[in-house]
C-alpha cells in the first residue's frame, strides 16, 4: 500500500537537518542560544519603499525608529520594481532601502514578491494564471492571480527570489524571509489536474484501491481511468473531497519549498524563513501543520475587522498558531486601529490596539508588525489604517504604538526566550475540520465555537492553554487533553490517544468523535470508532437539534447523541432530561477510569454552565492546578523559560479592575515590587515572579 500519507516529497531536501542526539553529560549543556526571531520582542510595520521617492525614506525610517520599532518588513509586492521587464533586474533600490533601515537600527524581514506577478509576466506566460474552482482563468489587476501548480511560475519565482537573496545575502540587518503572502487559492488549470492525477496514482497505486476507499459503488462513481476523477471545488464524494484537500496542501508545500530551498542555499543559517499564513487563523483551505512544519517560524495576521477584540476567540487563535509549530510565533500583520475591508471598518478604542499587541505577546507572540506604515496614494487599500498619513506625518494611533514600543523595550529582556507552558491541551486536526465542514448536518455546527466552548473555562482557570495537532503533538506532557471534534480518527491516532490514557492521561472527546477513518469513510463500528472499546461505551444515535434539550442541570443545543455504556465500569456523568423523546433519560456524558487515567465522551453541545462544571471536574480529576484567580474581564497569561516566570494581565473590560497577586512580583512596566495591580480599561501589566 502506498497510501500511507506523507508530505515528504521525493528530491526535496528539508532545511532543518536531523538534530543529532546528544550524549548525556554529567553537567547539563548550556541552554541553546535564542534564535533571532525570539531573541527579543519585535515591533515594526510593513513598509513599501517602492511606492515612494527615495527622498521620503529617511523620514519614514526615522519616525519608525522613534516609535520604538526595531524591525521593518519590505518587498512582498514589489516584483515589477525588481524586474521591470523580463530578465532586466533592479535590486539597487532594495539594497539601498535595507541599508538605510540599518542606519536607523531597524532589522529587515524580506518578503518575496510572488503574490503579485508583474503584468509583463502574465501577458507573456498566460499559462501561469490561476484557474478558479469554477474553471474561470484569472486576469491581471488584483493579486494572487498565479497558479501554485504551474512549473513555469515556480521557475520564475525561483529566479526572482534567488536573485533577491544574492543581492541581500551580505546585508547584516536582514533577519528573515517571508515567502509570498497569505497563501489562499489553489488552481484548477490543466497542469494542476495532471499533478492531481499523479498524486492519486502515488497515493492509491490502483484505481481498485481508490474505488474501494471512496466507496465509489455509490451513485456509479466507479472510475475506470485516472483522468475521470473530478478536479474542481464542487461538493462531491467526501473521500474525494478530503483527498483534494491533501493534494492542495501538498501543492502549497511544493510551492513554498521551491522558494525556501532557493533562498536557503544563498542566505546565512541564522535568518529565518516563514510563510505569513494570513488573517484567518482558523481557515482550513489546507493543512497548516504540514505547511509550518517545513518552516522556521509560524506567522499570521491578527485582524479584528468590524467591532472590537473578542479576547477568547482571538487568544485561542494565537494559541492555535503557537501550536502549528509548538513554538512562539510572529504576528506579521495587525491593524493600526482599523482596516479597509470589514463591513464596518471602525477604529478600535483608545488603548485597544496596545492591548491587542500584549495579548499576542501573552499567548506566545514575539513580534507585532502593523499593516501598514503608510498607505500608497492609490491602489486598492488607500482607506486602510496606517501609522502615518499621506503627508508622512504621524496619525493619532502613532502615539499609542510609540507608548507600546517603549513598554516592549522594557519588557523584552524579561520576556525573550519565554513561552506559554500548559498542562492542558485542546486537540484539533485538519482532516476532522474538513470532514465535519463537508457534511455539517446542522447549519449552526461551528467547530471553532465548539472548541471555544471548552477553551473558555480552561483559559479562565489557566494562564496558558495549548491547542495542538491530534496527529503528531507529543501528548505525555499534558495532564488533561480535550479533543472537541475529532471526527476522523485513524488507527494510528487511536493508538496514540489510547496510549496516552493508559499512561495515566485524562482524555475528553466531544461529539462526532471517531465517526470517520482516514478516507472520510464511516467507521464500521459505532462512535467513537477505534476508541469505543477503551471507552466501554458507544453512540446509539446522533441528533441534529431543532430545539434545546435538557441535560444535567442545563441544556444542550444544535447536537446531541444518545450514549450507552457497554462496560460495567463505565459511568454515566450526565443524562438528558425531558428532551426530544429519543434522548429522554439517556446518557449524555460517560466516563471510564483506565488505571490512573480516564476517557470521557461528551455527546452533546452543552451550555456554558454545564461545560464549566464538566471542565472543573475534569481538571480536579486530572490534578490540573489552577492559576491565581483574576476578575472576570481580566485575562491572565503566563510565559516561562530562562529561569523566569512572567505574568501578563490585560483588562478587556470597561471598568477599573484590581488584581490581587499571590506573591510580591516585579512590575516590569511601572517598576517596583507589587502585591496587587489596578488596571484601567485596556490596561496592561507585565509582572515577573521573583527568582527562587
Ligand atoms: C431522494 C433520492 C434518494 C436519496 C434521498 C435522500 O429522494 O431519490 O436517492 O438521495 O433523496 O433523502
Ligand atoms: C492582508 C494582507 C496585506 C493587506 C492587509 C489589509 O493581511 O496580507 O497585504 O492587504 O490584509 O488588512
Amino acid at each position: 500500500m502506498i497510501r500511507k500519507l506523507s508530505f515528504a516529497l521525493a528530491g526535496v531536501a528539508l532545511i532543518a537537518g536531523a538534530v543529532p542526539v546528544a550524549p548525556s553529560f554529567a553537567k547539563p549543556p548550556a541552554a541553546a542560544p535564542l534564535r533571532v526571531a525570539e531573541e527579543r520582542l519585535w515591533l515594526g510595520s510593513a513598509w513599501y519603499p517602492e511606492q515612494w521617492p527615495e527622498s521620503a525614506w529617511p523620514e519614514d525610517l526615522r519616525l519608525m525608529k522613534a516609535s520604538g520599532a526595531n524591525v521593518v518588513r519590505i518587498g512582498e509586492y514589489a516584483w515589477s520594481r525588481m524586474e521591470p521587464s523580463e530578465g532586466k533586474y533592479d535590486f539597487g533600490w532594495l539594497v539601498r532601502a535595507v541599508r538605510l533601515a540599518a542606519k536607523y537600527d531597524l532589522r529587515v524581514v524580506v518578503g518575496t514578491p510572488t503574490d503579485t506577478p508583474p503584468a509583463w509576466l502574465t501577458q507573456t506566460y498566460p499559462d501561469t494564471l490561476q484557474v478558479d474552482g469554477t474553471g474561470k482563468r484569472l486576469g491581471h489587476g488584483g493579486r494572487r492571480q498565479f497558479s501554485i501548480s504551474s512549473q513555469r511560475y515556480r521557475a520564475l519565482a525561483r529566479d526572482i527570489v534567488s536573485r533577491m537573496a544574492q543581492a541581500l545575502k551580505d546585508e547584516p540587518n536582514v533577519i528573515g524571509w517571508q515567502i509570498g503572502n497569505e497563501p489562499t487559492d489553489e488552481s484548477y488549470d490543466p497542469e494542476a489536474r495532471a499533478a492531481w492525477v499523479a498524486w492519486l496514482k502515488q497515493r492509491y497505486g490502483t484505481l481498485d484501491a481508490l474505488n474501494a476507499d471512496w466507496t465509489t459503488a455509490y451513485w456509479s462513481q466507479t472510475y475506470t481511468a485516472w483522468d475521470q476523477v473530478p478536479f474542481n471545488n464542487d461538493k462531491g464524494n467526501p473521500g474525494w473531497m478530503l483527498e483534494l484537500k491533501r493534494f492542495i496542501t501538498a501543492q502549497w508545500l511544493e510551492f513554498h519549498r521551491n522558494q525556501r530551498d532557493a533562498i536557503r542555499a544563498i542566505i546565512g543559517p541564522k535568518q529565518f524563513i516563514t510563510v505569513n499564513l494570513g488573517g484567518l487563523g482558523w481557515a482550513n483551505r489546507f493543512d497548516r501543520y504540514a505547511i509550518t512544519r517545513d518552516l522556521d517560524l509560524a506567522s499570521w495576521d491578527d485582524y479584528v475587522g468590524s467591532g472590537h477584540l473578542k479576547p477568547d476567540r482571538n487568544g485561542a487563535t494565537h494559541d492555535l498558531v503557537r501550536g502549528w509549530k509548538r513554538q512562539n510565533f510572529w504576528v506579521m500583520e495587525t491593524q493600526p486601529g482599523f482596516v479597509n475591508w470589514a463591513p464596518v471598518s471602525n477604529m478600535l478604542r483608545p488603548g485597544e490596539t496596545r492591548a491587542m499587541a500584549w495579548q499576542a505577546i501573552g499567548h506566545g507572540g514575539d513580534a507585532v508588525l502593523y499593516w501598514q506604515w503608510r498607505n500608497a496614494l492609490n491602489g486598492q487599500e488607500t482607506m486602510h489604517g496606517s501609522l502615518v498619513g499621506p503627508d508622512g506625518r504621524p496619525l493619532p494611533i502613532y502615539a499609542e504604538v510609540s507608548a507600546l514600543g517603549a513598554d516592549m523595550a522594557k519588557a523584552s529582556p524579561v520576556l525573550a526566550g519565554t513561552s506559554p507552558v500548559s498542562s492542558v491541551a485542546l486537540l484539533q486536526d485538519y482532516p476532522s475540520r474538513w470532514a465535519i465542514d463537508f457534511q455539517l448536518h446542522h447549519r449552526d455546527y461551528d467547530q471553532i465555537e465548539v472548541l471555544l466552548s471548552y477553551y473558555r473555562p480552561l483559559k479562565d482557570a489557566l494562564g496558558a492553554v495549548d491547542i495542538v495537532s491530534a496527529s503528531d503533538a507529543p501528548l505525555d506532557r499534558y495532564k488533561l487533553i480535550v479533543a472537541p471534534s475529532l471526527n476522523v480518527i485513524t488507527d494510528d491516532m487511536a493508538k496514540r490517544l489510547a496510549d496516552y490514557v493508559r499512561g495515566g492521561g485524562h482524555l475528553i472527546l466531544g461529539p462526532r468523535s471517531g465517526m470517520k477513518d482516514e478516507f472520510n469513510r464511516l467507521q464500521p463500528q459505532r462512535q467513537p470508532g477505534p476508541l469505543a472499546s477503551l471507552l466501554g461505551g458507544r453512540v446509539e444515535q446522533f441528533y441534529a437539534l431543532d430545539e434545546k434539550v435538557a441535560v444535567g442541570s442545563g441544556t444542550a443545543s444544535i447536537w446531541a447523541e444518545q450514549l450507552t455504556p457497554t462496560a460495567p465500569d463505565t459511568k454515566i456523568l450526565l443524562t438528558y432530561g425531558k428532551a426530544n423523546g429519543w434522548l429522554d433519560g439517556k446518557a449524555a456524558v460517560i466516563t471510564r477510569k483506565i488505571g490512573k487515567g480516564s476517557i470521557t465522551y461528551v455527546g452533546a453541545l452543552v451550555d456554558d454552565a454545564v461545560m464549566t462544571t464538566l471542565i472543573d471536574t475534569a481538571m480536579a480529576d486530572a490534578g490540573v492546578v489552577r492559576d491565581f484567580a483574576v476578575p472576570a474581564d481580566v485575562e491572565l497569561m503566563t510565559r516561562e523559560g530562562q529561569g523566569r516566570s512572567i505574568v501578563i494581565l490585560i483588562n478587556h473590560g470597561t471598568a477599573n479592575q484590581t488584581v490581587m497577586l499571590p506573591e510580591a512580583m516585579t512590575d516590569v512596566l511601572a517598576g517596583g515590587q507589587v502585591r496587587s495591580v489596578t488596571l484601567k480599561t485596556q490596561g496592561v501589566a507585565v509582572l515577573a515572579k521573583s527568582k527562587r
